[in-house]
């Protein structure tokens, strides 16, 4: 009856979606804990491309049922239109098959006036946030002032509860911001009609989770983001302002943790950041066009949200132990062996130097990075295809040495390697 987790191991954009498709083969339920559309996990089924930023992935699969968490922030009209997009693709997306907890919190109109103006005030000093008012609805959270998607189960109380909130809101957007009013009577009347749509879907999840744990089914839940960009963990302020970590799953399902099971964390085989904050192993040049593509293929390294270009550079272990401790990781699945390919040389960073010292482990976490330079362990690269590979000895030689040094610098074992987007392009180890 387990809780399989699956986590960013990085900033996000890992191939979390990817995976938790291949595992909920096997599950009865995908559940989001945290963020909200600020994610987006793309699927390949065939020729079919799948991009999910509020639905959990596991829906894709038609015995597979989706919850959204109450540690989420759900922007109704964004879940409305990805419900829409999927039933005309075929998915059922009935209030049976998409859950979304009665305590998770709504995103307005006015968080993302507030978010973008936040970061417009910001300047040079600047988040690089989505734009999607994810800080904003999470400072309401914990300011207790937030909306409840429970408000959602009565069309007057939406609308009663959006007015008060908007008027709040106005007050720091003319106030603090310089920004136009939003009218609080158009956002109500929008709200309401949400609300319509929306409430036959909101349910006590944690009771739900609870009964399909304890008659045996697994549980996946579908991290989002990654956990160096958690709020407490991640290389703060460059962060989101949530808790993508395994933890996060517990308090953001409302599930105990003596369920947990397995505690998967996602990585590339290099690493990506969108957004600003520090990034030791970041490449540039011709070295990071090979990583990030022209944008010609779907998997190339721009974002699935914002469509931004993704830094790029190389795996950075020292980074990859400290999610590795923060997240309680029981194995590692390793994305995107196949974009390798071609490159003469393959860098792993292996420790820091700064001020003349060498560092293994960083010394007061990730929010302190600036001034360490990468130190590297250089290996030859292979030229080799890897897409048809769908066992370990289907690699180069040179690729599963790459494979088990990760293993080896991280102290953890691969369970998964990737080697394409589609369904069937993994090497399950
Ligand atoms: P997520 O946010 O962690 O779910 O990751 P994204 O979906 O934002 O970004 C991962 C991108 O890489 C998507 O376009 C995936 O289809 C793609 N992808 C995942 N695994 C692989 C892989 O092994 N090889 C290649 N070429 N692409 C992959
Ligand atoms: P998935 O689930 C990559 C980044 C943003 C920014 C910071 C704060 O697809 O991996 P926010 O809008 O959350 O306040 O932005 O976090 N960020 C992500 N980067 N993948 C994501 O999600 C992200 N979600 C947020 O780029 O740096
Ligand atoms: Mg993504």
């Amino acid at each position: 009856m387990p809780l399989d987790i699956i986590i960013g191991a990085q900033w996000g954009d890992e191939g979390k979606g990817r995976i938790t498709d291949r595992l909920a083969e096997r599950a009865a339920v995908t559940a989001r804990y945290s963020g909200g559309d600020n994610a987006g996990h793309t699927v390949t089924v065939g020729s079919e491309i799948f991009k999910l930023h509020l639905l959990p992935s596991g829906l894709i699969h038609p015995g597979v049922v989706g919850v959204l968490g109450n540690g989420m922030v759900i922007n109704p009209q964004r879940f409305i239109e990805e419900m829409d997009k999927l039933a005309a693709r075929g998915v059922n997306v009935s209030s049976e098959r998409v859950k979304i907890s009665y305590a998770a919190h709504l995103i307005t109109p006015a968080h993302i006036a507030l978010d973008k103006a936040s970061e417009a005030a910001l300047g040079r000093g600047k988040i690089g946030t989505t734009g999607r008012g994810i800080g904003p609805a999470y400072t309401d959270k914990v300011a207790r002032r937030g909306l409840r998607a429970e408000s959602l189960a009565d069309a007057r109380v939406a609308a009663d509860s959006v007015k008060a909130h908007i008027a709040r809101a106005n007050a720091s957007l003319q106030g603090v911001y310089g920004q136009p009013p939003l009218d609080a009577e158009a956002v109500a009347a929008e709200f309401a009609a949400y609300a319509e749509r929306i409430a036959p879907h909101i349910a006590d999840t944690s009771m739900y989770l609870h009964q399909v744990l304890k008659a045996g089914m697994t549980v996946l839940a579908e991290g989002a983001q990654g956990g160096l960009l958690d709020i407490d963990h991640g290389t703060y302020p460059y962060v989101t302002s949530s808790s993508p970590v395994s933890g996060g799953a517990f308090t953001g399902l409302g599930v105990g943790p003596q369920f947990a099971g397995r505690i998967i964390g996602v990585t590339k085989a290099f690493q990506t950041r969108v957004g600003e904050g520090p990034f030791p192993t970041e490449t540039f040049g011709a070295e990071a066009e090979c990583l990030r593509g022209t944008g010609q293929n779907p998997w190339d390294e721009f974002g699935t949200t914002t469509g931004r270009p993704r830094r790029c550079g190389w795996l950075d272990l020292v980074l990859l132990r400290y999610s590795a401790r923060i997240n309680g990781l029981t194995e590692l699945a390793i994305t995107k062996l196949d974009v390798l390919s071609g490159l003469g040389r393959v860098r792993l960073c292996v420790g820091y130097r700064k001020e003349g010292k060498e560092f293994n482990e960083l010394p007061l976490g990730p929010s302190h990075l600036e001034g360490f330079e990468a130190i590297y362990e250089d290996a030859p690269g292979w030229d080799e295809d890897v897409r048809g590979a769908r066992a370990l000895s289907d690699l180069p030689e040179a690729a599963r040495h790459y494979l088990s040094r990760i293993e080896a610098l991280a102290g953890l074992k691969i369970s998964m390697v990737s080697v394409g987007p589609e369904r069937e392009q993994m090497v399950i180890v």
